[in-house]
């Protein structure tokens, strides 16, 4: 028998209320399009014809995704077919069941709902005893194996160089490419995951850089971005936004947890926001070098004022604690902020230093250029300088700061995590060769970092609770460690991978790049169905509830009654 071991939400049913009709209009859309092909095939009875019309039906369907994508997918009326429909309010063509709208849209249907799927069974590993749960355990020498063995895996399936030319100078790429990035994210990945598998406690701090170091990509990827494409329009901002924040959302709503479960993503999204920011006011000027200072130098004083000096923290974000607060129930003492303010906190300074070297991005790959081109001896020597500075600021960093036990380490991470960033950096980029190199496996799963980072938390480990840390392990194969650590690793990184691409099919779908109108009326439908489902939720569950709680009361103010109607008798 299955327990639930969390009372039903008003949020949790008002999914329920809103996905039940969208899957059932996907079957139906299905049933409508195997209809439309079989009259198809009747009309032709030559076979060649018959092939020709699925490949054109087809193509169709590919033409009103990609169309969606422009034109704003279940909002948008798709196809020109329909556009002299009766009501052009996709609502209300969804709520008549309108065939030429569900036929248009069947994919996004089906993409909604496989969305569905997933949410459930997130539900169904993480809050239901359904599955069984295992005690995790550390062990230095199968950690360091398993992690090695990957690394040699990728390297001998996926070592791959690359010859790309810079877009500005049609020369090699040289700094910092995107394929570097994404190895870089993914080996970091690995170990941050893997650390939580294990309980990897004597590797906090190294998890802290890495997670400064993805802190430090946000500024320089979103900055290069904005630099470069000047792009601050509504569309790229909600893209943006979904991106970060879609599957989250989803997670909160139908585990009933809070944002700051998944802290990463409040904090992406503050440090991604703040560089838009820092960028979109005043866009005209950005390419003034003394208005770009004034810029960095304004974030910096930010962050001081807000972080630095204490009490402004509390009084600035007292007013979302709803959105950002969080107890963990295991540790019931801290105040609701104290989780942001920590994670926030650390790497309140790297997303800028990762604007720095971005804007300097350019410079340095300029002088890179004429070092590749001067004569060897020179190149060697001041490469050799150059890597040998590396080698011993790193050490010394290693040596004097990373040792440090993790709360000491906790205070100076905000200063000091620059250092290995940089260090790193330089020596990933030591020789022409070497920077090319890249391990693609890990680039790939350098791709998917937001999707494993949300979904170990459910389908890997096992919280259990509503708001609770992880501490058990999702178990498929009892009594099986290390099989049952393969079979929900890669049922994991496949569900990972689907809700990646979920998340971009669905974004093309309802966030048009093109169109604001759309876009507009497209949240501003997103408000209207998602409140009118909630408070209907809300009725559902509550009345009942509410009457419960009534008869006792009553029960009592009856007999209170009799008592009385006795006294005066007597
Ligand atoms: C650092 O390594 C990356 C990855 O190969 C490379 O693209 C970049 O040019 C290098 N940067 C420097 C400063 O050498
Ligand atoms: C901006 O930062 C976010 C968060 O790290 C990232 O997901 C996104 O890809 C970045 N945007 C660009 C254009 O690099």
């Amino acid at each position: 028998m299955m327990t639930i071991t969390s009372p039903v939400t008003p949020g949790q049913f008002s999914f329920v209320l809103g996905i039940v009709p969208v899957i059932v209009a996907w079957i139906y859309s299905e049933y409508l399009e195997y209809e439309k092909n079989s009259a198809l095939s009747k009309a032709h009875s030559d076979i060649g014809l018959v092939e020709l019309g699925n490949d054109v039906v087809k193509d169709e369907d590919k033409a009103v995704l990609l169309e969606g994508g422009g034109g704003g997918g279940l909002q948008a009326v798709a196809s020109p077919r329909a556009r002299h429909s009766s009501s052009s309010f996709p609502v209300i063509r969804f709520l008549s069941m309108d065939r030429q709208f569900l036929l248009d849209n069947r994919l996004t249907l089906r993409a909604i709902s496989e969305f569905a799927l997933f949410m459930a069974y997130f539900y169904i590993c993480d809050r239901t005893d359904i599955l069984g749960s295992a005690k995790k355990s550390y062990n230095r020498d199968l950690f360091l194996f398993l992690y090695f063995l990957l690394i040699i895996v990728s390297a001998i399936t996926s070592f791959k160089i690359h010859h790309d030319k810079s877009p500005f100078s049609g020369k090699p790429i040289l700094y910092l490419n995107r394929h570097q990035t994404e190895e870089w994210k993914g080996w970091m990945q690995v170990l941050f995951l893997m650390y939580h598998y294990f309980a990897a406690a004597e590797i906090y701090n190294a998890i802290r850089i890495f997670i400064a170091a993805y802190v430090w990509m946000t500024g320089f990827g979103n900055f290069s971005y904005y630099y470069v494409r000047k792009d601050f329009s509504l569309a790229r901002f909600a893209q943006m936004m979904w991106r970060l924040n879609f599957l989250v959302l989803f997670c909160c709503i139908v585990l009933n947890n809070s944002y700051m479960l998944y802290y990463i993503c409040p904090m992406h999204t503050l440090f991604t926001l703040m560089v838009y920011g820092a960028l979109g006011i005043f866009n005209k000027y950005n390419e003034n070098g003394s208005v770009m200072a004034a810029k960095i130098i304004g974030c910096f004083l930010v962050v001081i004022l807000v972080w630095e000096i204490p009490g402004v923290f509390e009084v600035l974000w007292s007013p979302f604690t709803f959105l950002l607060g969080y107890t963990d129930p295991a540790k019931p003492n801290f105040t609701r902020l104290h989780e942001w303010h920590f994670r926030s906190g650390l790497d309140r300074y790297i997303w800028i230093i990762g604007m720095i070297y971005a804007y300097y991005h350019p410079t340095v790959e300029g002088w890179m250029e004429k070092l590749e081109e001067s004569e060897v001896k020179r190149k060697i020597s001041i490469k050799t300088v150059v890597a040998s500075i590396a080698v011993v600021v790193g050490y010394c960093w290693y040596e004097y700061i990373y040792k440090l036990d993790k709360i000491t380490y906790n205070k100076y991470h905000p200063y000091t995590s620059w250092i290995p960033i940089t260090v790193y950096i330089c020596l990933r980029n030591v020789t022409q060769s070497f920077r090319c190199y890249t391990l693609t496996l890990f680039a790939w799963l350098g791709k998917v970092t937001l999707e494993t980072y949300i979904s170990q938390i459910h389908i890997w480990l096992r919280s259990g609770i509503p708001d609770g840390q992880p501490k058990l392990l999702l178990s498929l194969i009892p009594d099986y460690p290390m099989l049952n650590f393969m079979l929900t690793t890669s049922i994991y990184v496949a569900v990972s991978y689907r809700l990646f691409e979920l998340t971009n099919t669905l974004k093309m779908a309802f966030v048009p790049s093109k169109d604001d109108k759309r876009l507009t009326q497209n949240i501003i439908t997103a408000v209207v169905v998602s409140s009118t489902l909630y408070s209907l939720a809300f009725v559902f569950l509550k009345v009942p509830e509410l009457l419960v709680r009534i008869s006792p009361a009553d029960e009592l103010s009856m007999r209170l009654y009799e008592i009385r109607i006795f006294d005066y008798l007597l």
